[in-house]
């Protein structure tokens, strides 16, 4: 198992199918292979994958200027951080994040979102020493042309 730097724009392609894999092909914090790859080439972002012979199993990007009205701007931001979904629990996300954390960038402090949904995941980060401290939710809105219909007529 090897933990690296990915700066090769060629990877895009392995790196968005290893994001729909692990956060599900119809989830909304999916990343296309189009914007992997002008991330790639941004000096902004950094991606580090874990590499089994050769292939891919897990990356996340290090946004190292992240959006003052996301997180400090002292702090570095994990995002997309994913697994192959029959290699999680292996030990593979917790190699990868150690190495960003202990190895990359030993000095810095950290922010990240997670899922409140996503148990296991927020207990792994606290494993990291990561603390929750505070919680946004998303509202879902639908059209239902039914509905739509429905009051169409009563007002008739
Ligand atoms: C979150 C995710 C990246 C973690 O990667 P992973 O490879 O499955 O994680 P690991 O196998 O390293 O860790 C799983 C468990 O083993 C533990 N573990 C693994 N190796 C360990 C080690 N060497 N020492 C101590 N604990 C270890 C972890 O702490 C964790 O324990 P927990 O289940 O009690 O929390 C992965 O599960 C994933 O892709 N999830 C779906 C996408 C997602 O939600 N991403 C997070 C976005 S914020």
């Amino acid at each position: 198992m090897k933990c690296k730097e990915i700066n090769n724009p060629n990877f895009a392609e392995e790196m968005a199918d290893v994001n729909s894999a692990a956060f599900g092909y119809r989830s909304i914090p999916i990343i296309s292979k189009y914007r992997i790859k002008q991330r790639i080439g941004n000096l902004r972002y950094k991606a580090y994958g874990c590499f089994i012979k050769k292939t891919l199993t897990g990356f996340l990007f290090v946004d190292n200027k992240p959006n003052e009205f996301v997180c400090s701007p002292s702090e570095k931001l994990i995002e997309h951080f994913g697994v192959l979904p029959w290699r999680q629990g292996e030990g593979i996300g917790y190699i990868l994040l150690s190495y960003i954390i202990n190895v990359k960038f030993p000095l810095n402090s950290f922010h990240l979102t997670v899922d409140p949904l996503k148990h296991k995941v927020r207990s792994f980060y606290r494993k990291f020493d990561f603390i929750e401290y505070g919680e946004t939710h998303m509202v879902l809105m639908r059209k239902n042309e039914t509905v739509h219909q429905q009051q169409k007529f009563f007002y008739v």
